[in-house]
């Protein structure tokens, strides 16, 4: 940009010039002589550093420069370059005329005369401050970019793997009760079961399917979670007939071990997903059967403590050591006990248990003791 300028006519070529970078405002063009002392100033000068002619004309150019350079001398040095090499250039920060500082583009041009004697230096400023913080928030929006793209990747990773878990699981989990149902079946087509036994090789048929059916269930859960596409319906139910209609349900798994209600005549009321806190009840049952393989009955509780609903169910088996606690509830969190080489499961069932009951409001929670049993507690809101 240049600005009119309103002085005389000039009178030739070196006057012209003069005058045309006098009106120059969008760089700051000034002279110094072979000391450093500011002799010409033009209007971008001014525009930029905030002096006017008169104030700054016989001084020296370092205080445009922030203190700790004017101390380590690096006005002189620039100067000294520019004489050496013909010129010096660099970006960096200059100090206004109120103390405010600007990124500046600088380049000291050394001015020799025919007989290559230093008659002083030319002096082109630039305020880059605008493009610096353009440059900085770019930076920025692409750091900012590829963070979101590194968490995009790692949550592809980690479905990835998810998926991966879920084939192997699949494959796994359903490959046991499979094979027994394509055992007894090939059995019942070659006649070799007794008709008498057909009954009992049918319930033992539905528990496989049971359990398959179990297992889908739960796949399906956790993607619908994943997507966080698990709305519960809003219905009334009475917890105490959910708990004792899962307790006739695993009855015949128990091998002689009781499983005992207290409370199951109270009318305990909830509100929800009847069938998935069905589900809740049934992985607790589950779990308190299968982790005490050989020891005691099972105690189940319905009723209401600190105007919560609650259903808990204790076991007398395995236990659980305080160390493992926190992968309890994770997804695929079965924990490393060598009794798990040989009980089956998924470890998908605690997980969710807890997603579920947080859903409705509620919680999952365990007090256990290694070597001789644990507590699981539901708890949901419970309705007047
Ligand atoms: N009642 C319990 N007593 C001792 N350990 C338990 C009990 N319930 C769960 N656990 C431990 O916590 C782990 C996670 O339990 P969770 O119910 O989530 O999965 P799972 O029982 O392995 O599989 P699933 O329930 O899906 O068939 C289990 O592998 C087991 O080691
Ligand atoms: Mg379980």
């Amino acid at each position: 940009m240049l600005r009119k300028s309103n002085t005389a006519e000039p009178r030739d070529l070196g006057d012209q010039f003069a005058l045309l970078v006098s009106g120059v405002v969008d760089y700051g063009i000034f002279m110094l002589d072979p000391t450093g002392v500011i002799v010409t100033w033009n209007e971008g000068a001014q525009r930029i550093k905030g002096y006017a002619a008169g104030e700054i004309i016989g001084r020296h150019f370092s205080v445009f420069y922030p203190a700790e350079e004017v101390r380590n001398r690096k006005p002189d040095w620039e100067l000294e370059v520019a004489r050496r090499e013909g010129r010096y250039e660099e970006e960096g920060w200059r100090v206004r005329k109120d103390g405010t500082r600007f990124w500046a583009n600088v380049i000291i041009t050394a001015l020799r005369d025919e007989s290559g004697r230093l008659r002083g230096f030319g002096k082109v400023t630039r305020d880059l401050t605008e493009r610096r913080a353009e440059e900085i928030q770019r930076n920025l929006d692409r750091e900012k970019e590829a963070l979101q793209l590194r968490a995009h990747a790692e949550r592809m990773a980690e479905l990835e793997r998810t998926k991966t878990h879920f084939l192997n699981l699949a494959s796994h989990e359903l490959r046991g009760p499979l094979t027994v149902v394509r055992g007894y079946n090939s059995m019942l087509a070659d006649g070799s079961i007794p008709a008498d036994q057909i009954p009992a090789i049918s319930r033992l048929l539905e528990i496989k399917l049971a359990q398959m059916d179990r297992l889908i269930e739960q796949m399906l859960d956790t993607a619908r979670l994943e997507h966080d596409a698990l709305d519960p319906p809003e219905e009334i139910f009475n917890l105490g007939s959910v708990v004792q209609e899962q307790i006739d349900v695993f009855r015949p798994l128990s091998e002689g071990r009781r499983l005992l209600l207290d409370g199951g005549e109270l009318e305990v009321l909830a509100k929800g997903d009847r069938l998935r806190i069905a589900t809740i009840v049934a992985n607790l049952l589950d779990s308190a059967l299968k982790y005490s393989p050989d020891s005691g009955d099972v105690q189940i509780r319905v009723g209401v403590r600190d105007s919560q609903a609650f259903i808990s169910v204790r076991d007398t088996g395995l236990g659980i050591a305080p160390e493992h606690l926190p992968r309890l509830f994770t997804r695929f969190g079965r924990l490393p006990t060598n009794e798990n080489a040989t009980i089956p499961g998924t470890g998908l069932g605690l997980y969710l248990c807890k997603e579920i009951a947080i859903r409705h409001g509620g919680d999952v929670t365990v007090v256990s003791v290694p070597g001789a049993g644990s507590e699981f507690t539901l708890t949901l809101p419970a309705c007047k």
